[in-house]
């Protein structure tokens, strides 16, 4: 029988970030200097008090299997922040950690969602989303939302996607890839709909403590009594605390849901890494300096960004809230020839300004906003001023 790919997989688009963050490595590894923009890491090292507590955890033999759901120390320490934090009471049963939160969004689809069902995602939106949604063969409903609305979704828009299948909404504050946070008052209004309308909510909150200046953010769940009953929340420390690589998330969940997502756990992965989970640890129960270090930092980037996108041509990006991302309007700059290379969409632009200055950012097609490039401003100012020379001197190439 011939070796072939399955058709959920074949289906599956690649993700478009990680593709573009190797074109710029296979760039750097020829020799050139890349500025890359195109990745949503912390560029910082994980703080040393963490990786003291791996260390520490590895040579005191916890290197075995742990509870698949995670070690109760790492669920109680989750359940205790969002108490002390949001003032929302879970039980640590109710925490099931996991490989990353992306790993975390993938229990949540699988466990929840059957085929047919529609799930509600507003574009822009993060790549993996609608591929993840698409594995469990529940069919993802891409809702636009408007620049002028900050790219967030409204009631309006929310209500006129439903249909007798809606089954779940799926809701990223701040959001990757736009940098746009929600009001309680936003949130609040498409609480509403989600009750009235018996809609599970999903709410990735991963970027929660990434907050500049006067915005301030809500926890979903908080938003409406019993609304805990029917969100379920992502979150982890990838982001935070300058962990990706140690592969940490979790969710908070109705005890049913947690319970079921344990159980598909302990089929696929087992427990997420022991050593990782001590570091987790350390990092939600240690000093929290650090996550108001690199915040600060994070900040002075933005302005920086911020800044520099008003005073380059006919470019503009909405207010980010949070996170690390600017989502540049690039609109004006499509439809002509940079250096002899005709540029139409977004994907020939971002792979044109790599070619040409090596410059490494995002298409907006790929989080599913054409006429937009994501550029990430989780690296160093050095390499952001010299890079938004570059776009500088790219939008104002000759023809
Ligand atoms: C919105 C969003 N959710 C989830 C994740 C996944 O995080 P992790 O690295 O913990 O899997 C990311 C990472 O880029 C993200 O941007």
């Amino acid at each position: 029988m011939p070796l072939t790919v399955s058709r959920l997989v074949q289906a599956l688009e690649p993700s478009a970030t990680l593709a573009m963050a190797a074109k710029a490595k296979e760039l750097k590894a020829s020799g050139k200097t890349v500025y890359d923009f195109s990745v949503g890491e912390p560029d910082f090292i994980t703080p040393r008090h963490i990786r003291e507590a791996a260390t520490a955890a590895m040579n005191a033999g916890h290197t075995h299997y742990t509870p698949v759901a995670g070690i109760p120390e790492l669920r109680a320490a989750v359940a205790k922040s969002y108490r002390q934090r949001h003032g929302l009471e879970y039980s640590p049963q109710q925490v099931v950690v996991s490989n990353g939160a992306k790993h975390s969004l993938h229990n949540i689809f699988t466990a929840v969602c059957d085929p047919g069902d529609e799930v509600i995602i507003p574009a822009p939106y993060w790549v993996s989303y609608a591929e993840l949604v698409k594995l469990t063969g529940a069919r993802p409903v891409i809702v636009a939302t408007q620049e002028s609305d900050d790219f967030k979704l409204t009631r309006e828009r929310l209500q006129a996607a439903l249909t007798p299948r809606s089954r779940m909404l799926l809701l990223c504050s701040p959001s990757n890839p736009t940098g746009s946070l929600y009001s309680p008052e936003e949130l609040t209004a498409l609480a509403d709909v989600a009750i009235e309308r018996d809609l599970i909510v999903v709410a990735d909150e991963i970027y929660e403590r990434l907050i500049y200046g006067n915005h301030r953010f809500a926890s979903f769940a908080t938003l409406r009594p019993g609304l805990a009953e029917r969100t379920i929340t992502v979150n982890g420390v990838s982001k935070a605390y300058a962990m990706t690589g140690w592969r940490i998330g979790w969710t908070l969940s109705p005890p049913h849901i947690a319970k079921a997502m344990e159980s598909l756990q302990s089929q696929e992965t087992s427990n997420p890494s022991s050593v990782s989970q001590y570091a987790a640890l350390a990092a939600l129960e240690g000093p929290q300096q650090c996550v108001d270090e690199m915040l600060a930092e994070f900040s002075r980037r933005r302005e920086f960004v911020r800044r520099r996108i008003g005073e380059l041509p006919r470019l503009s990006c909405c207010e980010m809230g949070g996170a690390f991302y600017a989502f540049v309007n690039i609109q004006a700059h499509l439809g002509r020839t940079y250096r002899g290379a005709r540029v139409d969409n977004s994907a020939q632009w971002c792979l044109e300004l790599l070619a040409q200055q090596s410059v490494a950012t995002v298409m907006g097609s790929a989080f599913g906003a054409e006429g937009y490039a994501r550029l990430s401003f989780a690296t160093s100012l050095e390499q952001l001023e010299a890079g938004l020379a570059r776009i500088e001197a790219f939008l104002k190439s000759p023809a």
